[in-house]
């Protein structure tokens, strides 16, 4: 396993592992791994690629400096999580490595961004994490990057863009990682008390719910989304959407129907902690 700090040195191993015939998978991340990014590097090395994870806190995604402050840090448990799984090396710039003095370009993706963790996060949030996720591809040059689909929305938005830039990475997606309660794994679990974690299930129910009462004949997006957001304020969440959309634009749908893909997607707060998950429904 090696530590990578430079844009230079990244280079020089993606290199390494093309003079060997190998694919290089990259994945992305921001530390504090967890099962769902250990999923992610199993998934890549099953592939039969060498990966690299990259362990980058992006400033450029958060619009609270609070938020980037506490977010989780700990390279060393995430060095030999990663390795555990089988990455070959981390990658983890500095802020100087990725945003150079005088670094002054943008990149603002519309339609997909700019709906639910868009309008929820501020317009920035989306644009920092395409401008970092460009950049992670660049400097990395996988022949597939992966992401889970527990971020949907974000993985839409890295679709968009790659499509649109002509970027030739392969976009990659692992499922979402569940606790055997149903309750989708994230870093901001860890922060949860016993009573938020009650509330946090009800964010699984109400998706798993969504597809029982589809299958018992309720199409009307509005309907599953209004006995949703019940069943969530009942159980003590802040509901901040509960939706189904489009899983490629993101656009609301107004009915659920056979042959036309849906995502129940939905974000809300238990206590303090804001918790998002999604899953697709099928009529
Ligand atoms: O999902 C994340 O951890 C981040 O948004 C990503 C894709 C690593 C970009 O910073």
């Amino acid at each position: 396993m090696q530590l990578i700090e430079t844009v230079a040195a990244v280079r020089a191993f993606g290199a390494e592992v093309r003079a060997c015939g190998k694919q290089l998978a990259l994945v992305p991340t921001m530390g504090a791994l967890h099962e769902g990014h250990l999923s992610l590097i199993r998934a890549a090395v099953a592939e039969g690629a060498e990966v690299v994870i990259s362990i980058f806190v992006n400033p450029a995604q958060f619009n609270d400096p609070a938020d980037l402050a506490k977010y989780p840090r700990n390279l060393q448990r995430d060095v030999e999580l990663a390795a555990s799984a089988g990455a070959s090396a981390v990658f983890a710039p500095s802020v100087a490595e990725v945003y150079p003095a005088g670094f002054a370009t943008s990149i603002r993706v519309g339609g997909v961004s700019e709906l639910w963790e868009g309008a929820s996060r501020g317009a920035s949030h989306f644009d920092g994490v395409a401008l970092v996720v460009t950049k992670l591809l660049c400097m990395v040059g996988p022949d597939v990057a992966w992401f889970g689909q527990k971020d949907a929305q974000q993985v839409a938005v890295i679709r968009r863009v790659a499509a649109d830039l002509n970027l030739p990475s392969r976009i990659a997606t692992g499922p979402t990682v569940r606790a055997e309660s149903g309750l989708a794994l994230s870093s901001r679990n860890a922060r949860l008390r016993e009573d938020e974690t009650r509330i946090a299930l009800a964010l699984s129910a109400t998706l798993r719910r969504a597809q029982a009462r589809l299958d018992a004949g309720e199409h009307d997006a509005a309907a599953l989304a209004s006995s949703a957001t019940a069943a969530l304020e009942e159980a003590g969440a802040r509901v901040e959407y509960w939706a189904v959309v489009d899983p490629d634009s993101f656009a609301p749908l107004e009915r659920v129907e056979a042959g036309t893909p849906a995502l129940a997607i939905v974000a809300a707060w238990a206590g303090d902690v804001r918790l998002i998950d999604n899953a697709a429904l099928t009529a």
